[in-house]
């Protein structure tokens, strides 16, 4: 902590040799355990982030960095008809939650960097507890190919906690030092994902609350480049 607050920068590769994915990437059990943890902490999310959101208008979403695929295989047994793509690290992205869920004919699991490319042809794209890992130039690195697999006018649903200006506590707040400790990332407010969005070429629309999750949806559209 020490180290991050006198530099900025993120702590994890000075005291484990490399950087936090590439921990988790080289150590099966730790990435394991890493995935259970999103997967379980997804699956109290779902039903707050249905109730909140209406899937039923797009035809295929992809879950960005999904992980196992928690989080979509949610979505898709919520919303009848709806297709998916689970996109992440190769050794992480798997098919077993959608498969168990018995939605494997609605989905396809997709393994690859989010720096390269993402899967093309979604009409709404998910990204959630992706952004607040990384620094703001990295987060529009992602967004950027996010932007480049979509079409102008797709939706972008942001799935974060949306902190409040100034200093006041808040818990919230205390994920803001780890990420920061851990991946040089960070909590924002919504004029900072407004900024953030608007960089990579999308416009903010609305950010709805969930009912028990700290976290919101931040809804964007994909705008024409010459709009930004
Ligand atoms: C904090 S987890 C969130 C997982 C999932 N969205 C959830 O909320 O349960 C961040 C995810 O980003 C993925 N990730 C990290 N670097 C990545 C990269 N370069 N390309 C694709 N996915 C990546 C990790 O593997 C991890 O699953």
């Amino acid at each position: 902590m020490a180290h991050s607050i006198h530099t900025g920068e993120e702590a994890f590769t000075k005291v484990f040799g490399e950087p936090v994915w590439q921990y988790h990437a080289d150590r099966p059990e730790a990435n394991d355990l890493m995935n259970q943890v999103m997967s379980r902490e997804s699956e109290a999310m779902i039903d707050d982030l249905v109730a909140a959101y209406d899937f039923s208008p797009f035809g295929t979403v992809v879950d960005v960095g999904g992980g196992e695929g928690a989080l979509l295989a949610g979505i898709l047994a919520a919303t009848p008809g709806l297709n998916g793509i689970v996109f992440d690290q190769p050794h992480v992205v798997s098919d077993v939650l959608l498969r168990s869920e018995g939605l494997a004919h609605r989905t396809k699991a997709v393994g690859g960097d989010f720096f390269d490319s993402v899967p093309e042809g979604g009409d709404a794209y998910v990204l959630k507890w992706v952004l607040h890992d990384w620094s703001d130039e990295k987060c529009v690195e992602i967004l950027a190919c996010v932007r480049a697999a979509m079409s102008p006018g797709g939706t972008l649903l942001v799935v974060e906690s949306v902190i409040e200006p100034g200093n006041d506590p808040a818990p919230s707040k205390i994920l803001d030092m780890v990420m920061l400790v851990l991946n040089g990332g960070q909590e924002r407010t919504r004029e900072q994902f407004e900024t953030l969005l608007r960089r990579a070429g999308f416009h903010v629309n609305r950010v709805l609350p969930m009912a028990s999750s700290s976290s919101s949806i931040i809804e964007a559209t994909a705008i024409e480049a010459n709009q930004k």
